[in-house]
């Protein structure tokens, strides 16, 4: 592995220069941003360590450009002591790690030795990449898309891998189902898929929970009893909302993790645990780290692979065939969406990602009389959010007004003197209106 250390104080530079070619590295080194950048637009680099705080260019600007050139490359950043905030943002800027002053060296071995691990992974799951079919999946799942294109080609490149996957997304982004297809494409499919949610099961219960009691282990604890993590043996335990994990717990389900063996609780017998892990979280796992509230080898442990999932607002182009899908799914009847209804989709945030469209479909099939889903159809939050959010001001009011003459006709099946009153309108102005809406 090829590292660049960049620093601009000499005694620092040399002395890290000094231990990474003691242990084996080829390192190279620069005095500053400008120097370092020269370097790295010649020679193939790995890793850079950064100092953060450099004259000239500072080590996010040199790091910005780095993550231009060359998306792949690995950078550990040296921060002032205590200056998380910015930890934060040099994450943000692609980071792999950040390391505070004064460096302690084996704790940057202990970082690189990290870094160079995922970087063999991503190798070694390219290679597997090239023999499997991209096509069939054992699964029913919409993604044509290019951004869901890549997180399928993700899958199937780490699920054959026995690597510990970590997916990450807004609530109702599909992390469940991306967990079971990176099992179903995995070499123990044939196995279990047991799947433990780490917010719902309360702290007490969870040891025993994930990892069985004995008989008479405590008050309540009539008989013997097998855990997820032995219900999972020679299959996928997924752990769901792993951001929740107590901190209690978080050592335990380390320790069984890095032995690949566990103790019942109040058992003294060592059952063997070789599962594959896959977790999920809807939070910031790695900020969680950075704020002490979720252990950072546990971290590492589990997030061998990242899988991110975009949310829905981020690729729209998905919503026509998920709608489909949908209305496959909840239709007993030929059913379809006009135009302006998908339209008016399209234009929405969806707050609650897949499931919430899922929702949107189910309810409207439910609702609608004929086969056609219209946009007044569609639940108002819907309608208004669009109404309420694009265009100028006279166009948002327009939008606003359309809408609420649409609904009162609605409520008031047609009749419009009902309408108008309800709308504090005179009959002849509702006419009106009507007309210039083409309502
Ligand atoms: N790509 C997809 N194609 C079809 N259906 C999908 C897709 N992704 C998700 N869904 C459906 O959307 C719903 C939500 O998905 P899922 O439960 O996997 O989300 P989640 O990220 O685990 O949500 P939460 O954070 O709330 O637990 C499910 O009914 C799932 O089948
Ligand atoms: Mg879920």
């Amino acid at each position: 592995m090829k590292i660049l250390v960049v620093d601009d104080d000499a005694l620092q530079r040399r002395l890290l220069t000094g231990f990474l070619k003691k242990k084996g590295y080829d390192v190279a080194d620069a005095a500053d941003g400008r120097e370092a950048l020269a370097y790295f637009n010649q020679q193939p680099v790995d890793l850079v360590i950064l100092d953060h705080r450099m004259p000239g260019l500072d080590g996010d600007a040199v790091l910005a450009e780095m993550k231009r050139l060359t998306p792949l490359v690995r950078a550990v950043m040296i921060t002032a002591y205590g200056t998380v905030t910015t930890a934060v943002e040099v994450m943000k800027l692609g980071a792999d790690d950040v390391l505070e002053k004064p460096v302690d060296l084996t704790t940057l071995l202990e970082k690189i030795q990290r870094i160079e691990q995922g970087l063999a992974v991503a190798e070694d799951a390219a290679d597997v990449a090239e023999t499997v079919d991209r096509k069939d999946l054992p699964i029913n799942l919409v993604g044509g898309g290019p951004a869901m294109q890549e997180v399928i080609s993700l899958v199937h490149r780490v699920a054959p891998t026995p690597w510990a996957v970590l997916i990450s997304g807004e609530t109702g982004t599909g992390k469940e189902l991306i967990a079971r297809l990176v099992h179903l494409l995995g070499p123990s499919s044939d196995g279990p898929f047991v799947e433990v949610n780490c917010g719902a099961i309360p702290e007490n219960l969870f040891e025993s929970e994930l990892f069985g009691h004995e008989k008479g282990a405590f008050t309540g604890a009539a008989g013997t009893r097998r855990g997820r993590f032995e219900l999972a043996v020679g299959g996928t335990l997924f752990l769901d909302e792993i951001g929740e994990l107590p901190p209690s717990l978080q050592p335990k389900l380390l320790r069984a993790l890095q032995e690949k063996r566990f103790c019942r609780v109040g058992g003294e017998r060592e059952i063997e645990a070789d599962v594959r892990v896959v977790a999920a979280t809807n939070r910031d796992l790695r900020q969680l780290t950075t704020e002490g509230r979720f252990r950072e080898d546990l971290y590492y442990r589990l997030n061998v692979f990242d899988i991110p999932l975009p949310p829905l607002r981020e690729r729209k182009e998905d919503i026509p065939d998920l709608v489909d899908f949908f209305l496959r799914r909840y239709a007993d009847r030929p059913v379809r969406f006009d135009p302006e209804a998908l339209m008016t989709l399209s234009r929405y945030a969806f707050p609650g990602n897949i499931r919430e469209l899922e929702h949107i479909v189910q309810r409207a099939v439910t609702l609608v009389r004929g086969n056609r889903i219209r946009e007044r159809d569609l639940p108002p939050e819907i309608r208004f959010h669009q109404a309420a959010h694009q265009g100028t001001l006279a166009e948002r009011l327009d939008a606003v007004e359309r809408e609420m003459i649409q609904t009162a006709l609605e409520k008031h099946d047609g009749v419009q003197t009902r309408a108008a009153e309800s709308l504090g309108i005179s009959e002849r102005v509702l006419r009106y209106k009507m007309k210039k809406h083409g309502v």
